[in-house]
């Protein structure tokens, strides 16, 4: 019989790929998960097989609520949860509700490009703005906004794929003065929010919004599996509710409420915690591991080690060509994201993105010690 491919990746014998930007399947939480399904199913509770509450399941949202406000440390309130199917299927929605062909979205420079994707599918007007090491650059953005209207600024505040940085508060506070003095919507990207290495990062974007114009956007696929297609909209119940009255919901119900209903498990039995607790530390090691073989063995590559996420975010120097260094790499069994394809305008050539998640420690040294033959 052939040979089936069942996930969206498949990495051949041998690879070592880091370009992606996903969880390894070893790691993957099968036992938890098994436990948390037999909890919730053992209830006999056939509401969980039933369409869907449109804001999300109601008991579910309770718990929800209870973990986002002690991994915060700031009270979360149900009622400004909505329950997704993760932040593309989010921004996919967000798009399909709030904007129209030909519209304008702001981006950073770089920007997550799959995102990037959905915002082409909808044919809206991409512009860049930069960021630095504190994130976006506030006076950049205004200059941008006295140009265009965008409906709204996509941002990843919080240990940023790919740059690793992550907002000021005072940038933050800044950023919504904008979205009110230039009317705009701010769509922040959080999905790595909950994997802080060294320091906890300042809460998520919607904690700053004064005026009912921030979307928070969750999800479960980098705290526990993306197979579950699991997020959440944290906002101002205004903002939620076009969300909730959208057709797509009012015919299908609420989002995935029967995953909803096992990871609502998942936290209820504390298991939710311990693996993301399991993953801060594992994801540390990685990043420490990698970081050091990368300064061992690519002393010309410069990057500054991320306080948390996925990513180490480096450059070699000016002219260099990281798709032709990639082609090259290739050929030798090691891959990376080349710079270019989180650029909206085509540039940031001489950039390389690493990605510590996928691999363990021996695999990461190997991968950069195979490369640094190439570089050399
Ligand atoms: C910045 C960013 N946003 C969104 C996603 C995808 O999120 P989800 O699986 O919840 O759709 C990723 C995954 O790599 C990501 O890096």
């Amino acid at each position: 019989m052939a040979k089936v491919q069942v996930a969206q990746i498949s990495v051949p014998e041998g690879w070592i790929d880091f370009g992606i930007g996903q969880p390894h399947i070893d790691i993957l939480p099968l036992d938890q998960m098994a436990k948390a399904s037999s909890h919730r199913l053992e209830q006999g509770d056939r509401n969980i097989l039933q369409y869907g509450m449109q804001q999300g399941d109601g008991n579910f949202r309770i718990s929800l609520a209870q973990f986002l406000s002690a991994e915060y440390g700031a009270p979360v309130d149900p009622d400004h949860l909505f329950i997704t199917a993760g932040i593309s299927q989010a921004l996919d929605q967000i798009c399909a509700l709030h904007t129209r062909p030909g519209n304008t979205v702001i981006v950073e420079e770089p920007s997550y490009f799959l995102a990037l994707r959905i915002f082409a599918d909808y044919e809206l007007k991409i512009i860049s703005t930069p960021i630095d090491e504190n994130g976006l650059i506030i006076e950049a953005l205004e200059e941008k906004l006295v140009k265009h209207k965008p409906v709204f600024i996509y941002t990843i505040p919080t240990f940023h794929n790919p740059a690793g940085v992550t907002l000021t508060a005072d940038r933050r506070e800044k950023l919504v003065s904008l979205g009110e003095k230039y009317d705009f919507l701010i769509v922040a990207d959080e999905v790595y929010q909950m994997l802080a290495y060294t320091s906890a990062p300042p809460p998520p974007m919607t904690y700053f919004d004064t005026s009912a114009r921030v979307l928070s956007l969750g999800s479960f696929s980098k705290i526990l599996a993306p197979g579950l297609r699991l997020g959440w909209m944290q906002a101002k119940p205004s903002l939620l509710e076009p969300f909730i009255v959208c057709g797509y919901l009012d015919s299908g119900g609420g989002l995935n409420p029967f995953v909803s209903s096992i990871v609502n498990s998942m936290i209820e039995l504390g298991l939710q915690k311990d693996y993301l607790n399991f993953l801060r530390k594992t994801y540390r090691d990685r990043m420490v591991a990698l970081s050091k073989a990368l300064r061992q063995h690519i002393p010309a590559l410069t990057y500054t080690d991320p306080d948390g996420g996925y990513f180490i975010w480096s450059y070699l120097p000016e002219g260099t060509d990281a798709e032709a260094l990639l082609a090259e790499a290739k050929k030798h069994q090691v891959g990376f994201q080349p710079g270019i394809k989180f650029s909206s305008t085509k540039g940031l050539c001489n950039y390389l993105r690493f990605c510590f998640a996928f691999y363990d420690q021996e695999h990461l040294v190997e991968g950069v010690e195979r490369l640094a033959r190439i570089i050399r």
